[in-house]
């Protein structure tokens, strides 16, 4: 059995004061996490260190946006995945649309990153996705398998078995207008195949893929419901403890 892992990726979102108080509500909520749950909180890089402390003996994990693949350097403006772990990151979003879109990320860096979060000792949620314009053209099943096949490039079966997957589509993410159950299913069924056929069956079956895109507390418990959807990885909706909470439970529904 996977279990589920539910993710808050707080994208550039609250300064130190405010990542405090979203925090402190968080914890007041902590004993109703279900036992089979994990739930991850991904402030911005200022906040991780305050976020360490706080969350020093509850059940929420710690995770980061993005990271460099190299160990240190001359890298202006980068994290290493050494520098996360010493503010007590276990997890860490790599390859997150708003990355490649924004920021130029291919599946070349993706993959150093992966390679290194891995190497490192981190957990990796790797994201993929189609645009509205490639699943209007019906290529989202190749857009996905180019993607993923790119990030688990020269990544063993064994790493392979510890990396979350992350389905988000593009037009779902930020947009109010989420894929429907079905969709969703469909495409996390084919990535477990994808998996399959790129390792074996027994390892497909454990990875973990999560949904992402316009995750709600109204919504969720459709999407959590489906065979192959094993978590969430929420933007907008994990920035107020309750709608957020709403999502951690809608996993036992
Ligand atoms: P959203 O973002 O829930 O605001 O659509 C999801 C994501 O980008 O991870």
């Amino acid at each position: 059995m996977r279990s589920k892992v539910i993710a808050g990726n707080w994208k550039m979102n609250k300064d130190a004061d405010e990542s405090v108080e979203l925090i402190n509500g968080l914890l007041t909520r902590g004993a109703e996490i279900p036992a089979a749950v994990t739930v991850v909180l991904c402030p911005p890089f200022t906040s991780l260190a305050i976020a360490h402390r706080l969350l020093d003996g509850s059940p929420f994990f710690l995770g980061a946006q993005n990271m460099h693949y190299e160990d240190e350097g001359a890298f202006t403006g980068e994290v290493s995945a050494a520098m996360l772990k010493s503010v007590g990151c276990s997890y860490v979003i790599l390859g997150h649309s708003e990355r490649r879109q924004l920021f130029g990320e291919t599946n070349e860096l993706v993959n150093r990153k992966l390679r290194k979060a891995l190497a490192s000792g981190l957990t990796p949620i790797v994201c993929v996705g189609e645009t509205l314009e490639e699943r209007e053209r019906e290529v989202t099943e190749q857009v996905i398998s180019v993607q993923l096949k790119g990030a688990l490039k020269d990544v063993s079966e064994a790493d392979v078995a510890r990396t979350i997957i992350a389905y988000e589509p593009v037009w779902a993410i930020g947009t109010g207008r989420n894929a429907t159950p079905d969709q969703a299913q469909d495409v996390h069924r084919f990535i477990r195949k994808l998996i399959g056929q790129m390792y074996s069956w027994t390892t497909a079956e454990k990875v973990v893929i999560q949904y992402g895109g316009s995750v709600k507390p109204d919504n969720a418990a459709g999407l959590l419901g489906k065979p192959d959807i094993d978590g969430a990885l929420v933007g907008g909706a994990c920035l107020k403890v309750e709608s957020f909470f709403g999502i951690v439970k809608a996993t036992s529904l």
